[in-house]
């Protein structure tokens, strides 16, 4: 499929569909709307009045027009007030277009969508995204889709000449957000630690960036003891990976990202039991493929910022040689943990990886983990959970989501419930009471930042869709790659 940006006004646009958006309450026909529907044979008209089109955002109607053969079909698309509009209102717009494109086997389309701020490289991004993330198809596991993707060879958007760039920017970040989504959606059979460490590896090759990866005897002689009580009862070798990606010039900052790398929880010996989404637990990688995602978008486009993106792999298993639970470990800062609950994994696996990145010298790092259910509990499954002990780092996480249109909200650091931590025998437990549960989580990871501004995403809910919703297919969404992008573009 080729997206291409022109000049072309909609109402001189021949080709099969046109798509045009419309405010709410503004179906007034004036303007080259008012030309366009004469031209049509007042076939736009008819659409609104028959499908009672009332312009509400997301909203959809498409109609075969009769007359004029310069066009085939005719495609609205509400936009909401106007006074709401958004950057996702666009992208949400380009979904509904894209879908209904879809169904209806549209090869060739135009798109007339209103201009964001006067931002028309800003538009044109939104719009592209909008598309590529909508017909991203995942046909992987099928013998025989029945889906077999759409028909789309050209779209052109209109009013927009002149932002090629825009289209390249959309379509490199696509890419990131799109092999996310391909890490979380595949089973633990199949993408594995090794898998990870691979997939890094090629967008190292691919794109040139450096990649270091750690095996378990690195690590044991890192001290990473968190870590490596995890990963003790799989089968499968952990692979610490560290993927390092340098501007050309002196970096403005240096930045880490770090994700949590289950390709599979469940459980350890405190086994997640049925009816916990045991199955589901595939997706406990949502970090490292979030991490992996933004790596392979930011290698294309190329920010004056260093960034290390940093993932501890591993499964969470049983067998003889799995943690018991109470079992102490030790992580690499010296810090000892009482294990006493063996699926409180993500955070000892990221106890090391965070004192690894602070070690680098960074100027800030985030970390992004399907880390617990309690901040699905809390947030609902559309909404990550943000910690910070940084205004600086929160603020520019709250901008770069936003843009994004990647729902984030931020909760509280109270330290005093670090009392929920407190173990008689060693320095914590891994594991607070129910209560604030996605809380303690995060007071046990500030454990492992000393001084380096940080800020901790968990995205247990939102990186996977039950149905589908705007963009997002259903099952994962590769949130929240567009985030973790804006945030280091923001900053070179
Ligand atoms: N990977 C899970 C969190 C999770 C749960 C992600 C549901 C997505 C959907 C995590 O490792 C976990 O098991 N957390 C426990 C923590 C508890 C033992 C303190 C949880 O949330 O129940
Ligand atoms: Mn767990
Ligand atoms: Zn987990």
């Amino acid at each position: 499929m080729e997206i291409r940006a022109t000049d072309t006004p909609r109402l001189d646009w021949t080709g099969e569909t046109l798509a045009v958006g419309l405010f709410e309450d503004d179906l007034e026909l004036t303007g080259d709307l008012a030309k366009l529907d004469e031209k049509l044979a007042g076939t736009l008209k008819e659409l609104i009045e028959e499908t009672e089109f009332k312009g509400s955002a997301g909203s959809s109607a498409v109609t075969r027009v009769g007359a004029d053969r310069s066009i085939r079909k005719i495609i609205l698309v509400g936009l909401g007030k106007p006074d709401a509009l958004k950057v996702d209102t666009l992208r949400r717009a380009a979904a509904a277009i894209a879908r209904t494109a879809k169904q209806q086997k549209v090869k060739t389309l135009g798109i007339s969508l209103p201009l964001l701020n006067n931002d028309p490289a800003q538009t044109t991004q939104a719009i592209a995204e909008g598309i590529l993330l909508t017909l991203h198809q995942d046909n992987r596991f099928k013998s025989d889709p029945e889906d077999k993707g759409a028909k789309l060879e050209n779209v052109e958007l209109l009013g927009l000449g002149g932002q090629e760039a825009a289209i390249t920017k959309a379509q490199s970040i696509s890419s990131g957000v799109i092999l996310a989504r391909e890490l979380v959606a595949a089973p633990a059979n199949v993408v594995t630690p090794i898998t990870l460490a691979e997939t890094a590896a090629a967008i190292a090759s691919e794109h040139g960036l450096s990649l270091e990866i750690l095996e378990r005897e690195d690590c044991e002689k890192l001290g990473m003891g968190a870590f490596l009580g995890v990963a003790q009862a799989s089968e499968l070798p952990p692979k610490f990976i560290h993927l390092t990606y340098k501007p050309e010039g002196t970096p403005t900052r240096k930045l880490a990202i770090v994700g949590k790398g289950l390709t599979f929880d469940s459980g350890g010996l405190n086994i997640k039991v049925a009816g916990s989404g045991i199955e589901m637990m595939k997706t406990d990688m949502g970090g490292a493929a979030a991490t992996l995602g933004a790596a392979k978008a930011i290698a294309q486009l190329k920010p004056d910022v260093e960034v290390h993106f940093i993932s501890a792999a591993t499964e969470n298993m049983i067998s003889g040689q799995a943690m018991h639970p109470g079992d102490i470990l030790t992580a690499s800062n010296g810090k000892t943990i009482e294990v006493n609950n063996t699926d409180a994994e993500g955070r000892l696996t990221l106890a090391d990886a965070l004192v690894f990145a602070e070690k680098l010298g960074v100027d800030a790092i985030v970390d992004l983990a399907t880390l617990t259910g309690a901040c699905i509990i809390a947030l609902g499954n559309d909404i990550g959970g943000l910690w910070t002990t940084d205004d600086a780092v929160a603020s520019q996480l709250k901008t770069a989501s936003e843009v994004a249109g990647e729902k984030f909200w931020q909760m509280p650091m109270e330290d005093k419930y670090f009392e929920g931590l407190k173990s008689p025998i060693a320095d914590m437990k891994n594991t607070g009471p129910r209560p604030g549960g996605s809380i303690t989580a995060a007071l046990f990871l500030k454990q492992f930042v000393k001084e380096t501004p940080w800020a901790h995403l968990d995205i247990a809910g939102p990186v996977w869709a039950d149905k589908e919703d705007g963009y997002n297919n259903s099952g994962a969404t590769g949130f929240p790659v567009r985030t973790l992008v804006n945030w280091v573009l923001n900053q070179g």
